[in-house]
């Protein structure tokens, strides 16, 4: 059975972290996955999560089954969280929410799910989009499609490409949109194109499926999450990913969720007894300890503040690594133009470098994924010397 089974190739993101993993110079540097590290180069423990902890410690509970859509408490912070408290589409019982294994696993929820429903439509993502996008939807046995997204002559939006190939899209669509922080690229819509893109989908009767990772890692929750929102106002039908992976620093909890918006409170009803039926026979009901985590930072006000603060910290850091990356390559090399690193947005940066000078970083133990792109949330004021030299010499 088993002796005519290919290797499968590595992933092109995972696959990278195997790869330096393995790799024993003491002084690698790792640009592949979208890690936040702090300026030590490690991967922060944030206080607010510390502080939830011990509340959970201090009250130790039983480990019984959650309810196969996730923790109450834990689905409303995120309702609250992503449409905004005062949504109407909360208030009229419109939005349901079943907690995820991470943002991958709301993704695959949310595949599975509209496979069921909408059998014959084809997804479509960004050119670029992320990587495991592709592999998702078409393992949920959906054909997917590229729209224009990036431009890389601009290093921005292909605006006008993008727009046209929603407007050709068939109705019935489903349109994956990353809203805010685009990976792999950093280029980001403006909110006046969101506004053309939210009515292009909407005359155009397609489906958004909105991929929120990074929320807060741009100009800040509220801003992040405002297209979530404006979507939401637009009516649905609409599916929201998010993930607190990154914004919680929590990434091996598994901590996510898939919210839908249905037409009324009954249609809500109805579409969450399936969303059950998917999370069931995809593996039963999710774990507890990231959950109740998460839960309780954004639903007590001290934690809640604590993790805003945390959180602007490592946007604000980020940002500093751009600004210092784009500076310190100009000085090293200064026929080559960097300065859209500091215009793009989110942990990542679509460098430009080719596969060939990704592979020749490679050989000196610093590891980007193989389209360019560098986590610049990897960056610290202890490395980036090292990558800025190296990356001057590749060029
Ligand atoms: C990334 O893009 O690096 C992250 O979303 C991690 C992953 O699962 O690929």
């Amino acid at each position: 059975l088993f002796s005519a089974i290919d290797m499968a190739p590595r992933d092109p993101i995972l696959g990278i972290t195997e790869a330096f993993n393995a790799d024993q110079n003491p002084a690698k540097i790792n640009l592949g996955v979208g890690v936040y590290y702090d300026d030590n180069g490690k991967v922060p423990l944030l206080s607010c999560v510390q502080k939830a902890e011990e509340m959970l410690i201090a009250a130790p509970a039983p480990r019984t089954y959650l309810p196969i859509e996730g923790l109450a408490a834990y689905d409303k912070a995120v309702q609250e969280l992503v449409f905004g408290a005062d949504s109407a589409v909360i208030q009229e019982k419109r939005a349901v929410t079943v907690q995820a294994i991470g943002g991958t696993g709301a993704l695959k929820i949310g595949a599975d799910f509209l496979k069921r429903f909408a059998p014959d439509s084809q997804v479509y993502i960004s050119d670029p989009s992320w990587e495991n996008h592709r592999a998702l939807f078409e393992s949920a046995g959906f054909t997917v499609n590229n729209y224009a997204y990036y431009d890389a002559a601009t290093h921005g939006v292909n605006f006008a490409g993008m727009l046209a190939d929603l407007k050709a899209m068939p109705r019935g669509s489903i349109v994956l949109l990353h809203a805010c922080c685009h990976n792999p690229t950093g280029a980001d819509l403006s909110s006046a194109q969101w506004d053309e893109v939210i009515a292009a989908v909407t005359n155009g009767g397609l489906v958004p499926f909105l991929d929120m990772a990074y929320q807060g890692f741009g100009a800040g929750i509220a801003e992040d999450g405002a297209v979530v929102r404006r979507f939401a106002a637009a009516g649905g039908p609409l599916l929201v990913s998010n993930s607190f992976s990154k914004s919680f620093s929590l990434y091996g909890e598994r901590v996510g969720a898939l919210s839908v918006v249905a037409a009324n409170g009954e249609e809500a009803s109805r579409l969450m007894s399936q969303l059950k039926r998917v999370v069931r026979t995809n593996y039963s009901n999710p774990p507890v300890h990231g959950g109740k985590v998460v839960a309780t930072v954004l639903t007590t006000p001290e934690l809640r503040q604590m993790w805003e603060d945390e959180l602007a910290g490592m946007r604000v850091r980020i940002k500093e690594m751009r600004v210092a990356f784009v500076a310190k390559l100009k000085a090293k090399a200064p026929a080559h133009d960097f300065a859209f690193v500091s215009d793009q947005v989110g942990m990542f940066s679509y460098s430009g470098l080719s596969k060939a000078q990704v592979e020749q970083l490679r050989a000196q133990s610093i590891y980007a994924v193989d389209t360019g792109r560098i986590c610049v949330a990897a960056l610290n004021s202890r490395n980036i010397d090292i990558v800025i030299d190296a990356i001057a010499k590749v060029l």
